[in-house]
């Protein structure tokens, strides 16, 4: 029960890294709203939660859009009777090489991974501070850090999310706020079929991961979770401004 009493607002967290989280943090005595734009996504993951899912609200968000992620902020903030941390999962990724791809989808690559970052932070921020500080964890990548073929979008959106959460943390520590970013390895999503498919196929992606990666597997949503739970938790009360990587010593 490590999240004993903390309120949190997971946004996009209908699936993959983000639904897992939702199930950690109530497990963990958190109390939660989960944001995404995959309304139905959000009332399945509360529907799993079964007994548990009264620790639950369900909302709906546009990380894209201001207006939404102001409204999401207020009302989560509004349920929950305030705001100990906020968890930004919510991403979007296109493959494709420099030479043809459409700058319409480098913005859009950019809308999701890093205005959403932003605006969840902007509106996030002074709810944080209403409460007398807590946390936000953003989610970046290992391509953040170390680049991909292919990835240039997404690599540079991840890279941008980084560079923010590490501003972002020197300027809200003097209000008791931490800061820090997760960045996953290769974790079993249906996140990644563009990539695997830009890679030559599932057979391919298998022989690169069982290379690349020391443990050599990719990770699945349930191995990412925890570190969200610990860098909401008390435990992780000295730390902040921090890159974690879970990713099975990919970096190294
Ligand atoms: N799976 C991986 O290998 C991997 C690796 C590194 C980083 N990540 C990052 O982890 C996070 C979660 O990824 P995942 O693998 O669980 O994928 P996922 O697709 O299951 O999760 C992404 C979530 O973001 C939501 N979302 C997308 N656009 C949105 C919008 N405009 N407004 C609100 N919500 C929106 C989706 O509905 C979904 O619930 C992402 O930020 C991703 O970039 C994943």
């Amino acid at each position: 029960m490590r999240l004993q009493g903390k309120r949190a607002l997971l946004i996009g967290a209908a699936t993959g890294i983000g639904r897992a989280c939702a199930e950690d943090f109530v497990r963990n005595g958190a109390r939660i709203a989960i944001a995404d734009i995959n309304s139905a996504g959000v009332q399945e993951v509360i529907a799993q939660l079964g007994p548990l899912g009264a620790s639950a609200h369900g909302l709906g968000c546009d990380v894209r859009d201001e207006a939404s992620m102001r409204e999401v902020v207020r009302d989560a903030e509004r349920l929950l009777g305030g705001l100990d941390t906020l968890v930004f999962l919510a991403g979007a990724m296109r493959v494709g090489k420099v030479d043809t791809f459409e700058a319409e989808t480098w913005d859009a690559i950019f809308a999701v991974n890093a205005r959403g970052t932003f605006l969840a932070a902007k509106y996030g921020a002074p709810a944080l501070r209403r409460a007398g500080g807590g946390s936000i964890t953003t989610t970046a990548s290992l391509a953040g850090l170390r680049g991909a073929p292919g990835m240039s979008a997404y690599a540079a959106a991840k890279g941008a999310v980084i560079a923010f959460t590490t501003a972002l943390a020197l300027e809200l520590a003097p209000d008791h706020i931490r800061v820090n970013a997760v960045l996953p390895g290769w974790i079993d999503t249906p996140f990644n079929r563009p990539a695997i498919d830009h890679m030559g196929g599932d057979a391919l992606h298998s022989e690169i991961v069982r290379r690349a990666v020391p443990l050599g597997r990719q990770g699945v949503p349930s191995e990412v979770s925890p570190m969200y739970v610990f860098l909401a938790s008390e435990e992780a009360r000295y730390i902040t401004a921090k890159a974690m990587m879970v990713d099975g010593g990919m970096a190294h």
